[in-house]
């Protein structure tokens, strides 16, 4: 089974082609990051723009690197939730039409499963497995039953990680995006020079699994001095010290909310997935953990791609015939269960603010 892919859903125009859901024959990503860099943030009218402009040369680009016909392919896979919504629409519309002129099945799927699929595009997988989905939109713990049965049961409750991240490195004068440069900055850095505060929020209430990253942010941005550890360490400007001191909290709580979501279902497999999946301290540290097993993507994998789509949508049975797939909708939210008190995400699309 060849399922053509379509990611569109933030600011990374993707389409790709894989077969049987694990043989990827092409992955192309064109990326908007330059685009958006001055605003050191997404611009959901520019991104919507220029996935307008790229979508069709992308998925032209992945037939010709994978060798295959539109007529070969048995169904198109597009992200129809959640994201911007200016970006999806043009992504379910290409796909609309590609699937309406060739004929040919419409599968929809959701981002976040997608992602969560990720790590199983290049290693063995099974289900159910806990899922942490660490990007710039989106900060989740997800009980994912099935590649496409997912229950919400945690979200960030102001900050997705990824955006705080951005923020800091906005702030700090260091370009869009920010995770790659924390990163790597953070390598030279003395993770103990600054006591960041980890914020668990309040145990066994309706915080167990949510988090909150807005607290982290304004201490590192703005307070930082007051959290000086190691005064001999280097001056409180020293960005290496800042870098690798903020990642050290943020995952922490990361950790630590994981550990309490295995420890209460007694599922010991977890996927970390999302643009700070890719992030080197953050998968050193799950790891090294030894409560779980963990399933981390390539780091390719691990930012918006469409095989992660394509992938995904082969456990799909939720397939549209091409002329029923013209009715298709786009959200900008999750629509899938969402576990009692787990706080939704924050509506996309403000990423750009301070
Ligand atoms: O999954 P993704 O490509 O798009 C969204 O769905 O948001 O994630 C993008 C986010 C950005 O906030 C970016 O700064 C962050 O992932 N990111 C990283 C790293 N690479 C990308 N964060 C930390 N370390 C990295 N190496
Ligand atoms: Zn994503």
């Amino acid at each position: 089974m060849i399922i053509l892919g379509i990611e569109t859903s933030c600011d990374d125009t993707g389409a790709a082609v894989v077969q049987n859901g694990r043989e990827i024959l092409s992955n192309v990503v064109s990326s908007q990051d330059r685009f958006h860099r001055r605003f050191s943030g997404v611009v959901p009218e520019i991104a919507s723009r220029k996935h307008l402009e790229s979508v069709h040369f992308t998925v032209l680009e992945a037939l010709d690197e994978a060798g295959v016909a539109p007529r070969e392919i048995d169904a198109i896979a597009v992200t129809n939730r959640p994201g911007l919504i200016g970006s999806l629409l043009v992504g379910i519309s290409a796909a609309k039409g590609y699937a309406y002129s060739w004929k040919k099945p419409l599968i929809p799927v959701n981002h976040l499963a997608g992602h969560l699929y990720a790590p199983g595009l290049t290693a063995e997988v099974s289900w159910p497995l806990i899922g942490l989905v660490v990007s710039g939109g989106h900060t989740l713990l997800v009980i994912a039953h099935s590649p496409m049965d997912l229950e919400i049961v945690g979200s960030t409750i102001d900050d997705a990680v990824g955006e705080v991240y951005d923020k800091i490195a906005k702030h700090f004068g260091l370009g869009y995006p920010g995770g790659p440069v924390l990163d790597r900055l953070a390598v030279e850095g003395d993770s103990a020079a600054y006591a960041f505060p980890r914020t668990y929020l309040q145990d066994n209430d309706r915080h167990r699994y949510n988090f909150s990253f807005s607290g982290i942010k304004t201490a590192v941005i703005h307070q930082r001095h007051q959290f000086l550890r190691k005064p001999g360490v280097g001056s409180d400007d020293r960005l290496p010290d800042i870098a690798a001191s903020f990642q050290a909290a943020a995952v922490d709580v990361l950790l630590a909310k994981t550990a309490q979501l295995v420890k209460d279902t007694g599922i010991t497999r977890v996927a970390v997935s999302g643009g700070v999946a890719a992030n080197s301290y953050l998968r050193a540290r799950f790891g090294e953990q030894d409560g779980f097993e963990v399933y981390l993507p390539e780091p390719r994998f691990c930012t918006d791609n469409a095989a992660m789509i394509a992938g995904v949508a082969a456990s799909s049975d939720q397939v549209l015939d091409y002329r029923a797939a013209l009715g298709l909708e786009a959200y900008s939210r999750v629509v899938e269960r969402v576990r009692g008190d787990a706080v939704l995400p924050p509506a996309a699309g403000n990423r750009g603010e301070v």
